[in-house]
């Protein structure tokens, strides 16, 4: 029999596909729902593991951090995102953290592409009404929402996940521009304009499309939202945070946004509902990623990285403070 590699804690249950080849690797304790902060803690005392597999929805901020046993020495999360994770805190414990890159950059960039589209042509209540037995039938000049062929694009963040959005809005016959902190080589541009300034870029967005990780403050605010032209579409699959929802809410109110497309919210899952009344509004309920595919890949991701760690390696999901 192979030796094990060590101890693995989980705060989400581990579907039957992947627990016999992670059982082959570590002694596992994985609960049947997943754990809040609290109960992922209390769990790792309990059991002492020298890994953690967790996932976004449960921050693990520098006190939490400070709460778990000293056998720990790698967290990996089964997102791209780690801004819930204080990860100075955790490599000043020697605690390695790995996250879930590229995986999921094709199923986030279509859903991307599915919340453009919802909020640009009035998904929502035409899906209410089917619901509702197709009751109200729509005039020929009514229910009407607006082309997103040919429309500009500007994408705030041109990493994996916005680049692949540029390439799904190419299909659509869209100019791409795009801020970003550094400019990209002209084969990662593919013909998209840079601009060095986001407020220079916001008066040509006819669609307005944020793929940058959070962590990094409030970008969208009540100011940069009146750059955006009248009529604008603003889509979000980045991070709630990122946005002033209270502004958003305004400009959506007023009619100066013309509608948001939103897998990302301030809170989750306790979101502000206005944002749902608002009949120009398609939301999702954090999702980008949900493919049975992509959500396998990333576990797995997310687990190599575990045995990597514990096996005295380096992965390349490693990441920096
Ligand atoms: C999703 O939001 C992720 O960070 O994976």
């Amino acid at each position: 029999m192979i030796a094990k590699l060590g101890r693995l804690v989980a705060s989400l249950p581990i579907p039957r596909h992947l627990r016999d080849g992670v059982e082959a690797a570590f002694v596992v304790v994985a609960p049947e729902r997943h754990l809040k902060t609290d109960e992922l803690l209390a769990l790792a005392n309990q059991h002492q593991p020298d890994g953690i597999l967790m996932s976004l929805g449960m921050p693990m901020r520098a006190e939490h951090i400070a709460q778990l046993p000293a056998s720990v020495r790698v967290l990996a999360t089964t997102s791209v995102g780690y801004d819930h994770i204080d990860i100075a805190a955790a490599n000043a414990r020697g605690i390695v953290v790995c996250n879930t890159p590229d995986v999921l950059t094709d199923a986030t960039a279509d859903t991307h592409m599915l919340l453009l589209l919802g909020a640009a042509r009035c998904a929502k209540a035409h899906v209410r009404n089917m619901d509702g037995g197709w009751k109200i039938r729509n005039g020929f000049f009514q229910g009407l929402g607006v082309d997103v062929t040919g429309k500009t694009m500007g994408i705030v963040g041109m990493g994996r996940i916005g680049r692949a959005v540029a390439d799904r809005a190419r299909g659509f016959r869209m100019p791409i521009l795009y801020h970003n902190r550094n400019r990209l080589s002209p084969d990662l541009e593919a013909g998209a304009r840079y601009f060095p300034s986001l407020d220079e870029m916001l008066p040509h967005c006819q669609v307005l499309s944020l793929n940058l990780p959070g962590g990094q403050g409030v970008l969208m605010t009540r100011e940069r939202f009146a750059q955006l032209p009248k009529g604008a579409i603003f889509v979000n699959s980045a991070r709630g945070s990122l946005v002033d929802e209270e502004a958003l809410v305004e400009a959506l109110k007023s009619g100066h946004l013309g509608s948001a497309g939103l897998d990302v919210f301030q809170k989750e899952p306790n979101f502000d509902t206005r944002l749902n009344d608002l009949e120009n509004t398609f939301l999702l309920p954090h999702v980008g990623s949900a493919t049975i595919e992509t959500r396998t890949a990333m576990a797995e991701l997310a687990i190599d990285g575990i045995v990597a760690v514990l096996s005295g390696r380096t992965p390349d999901n490693v990441v920096q403070a």
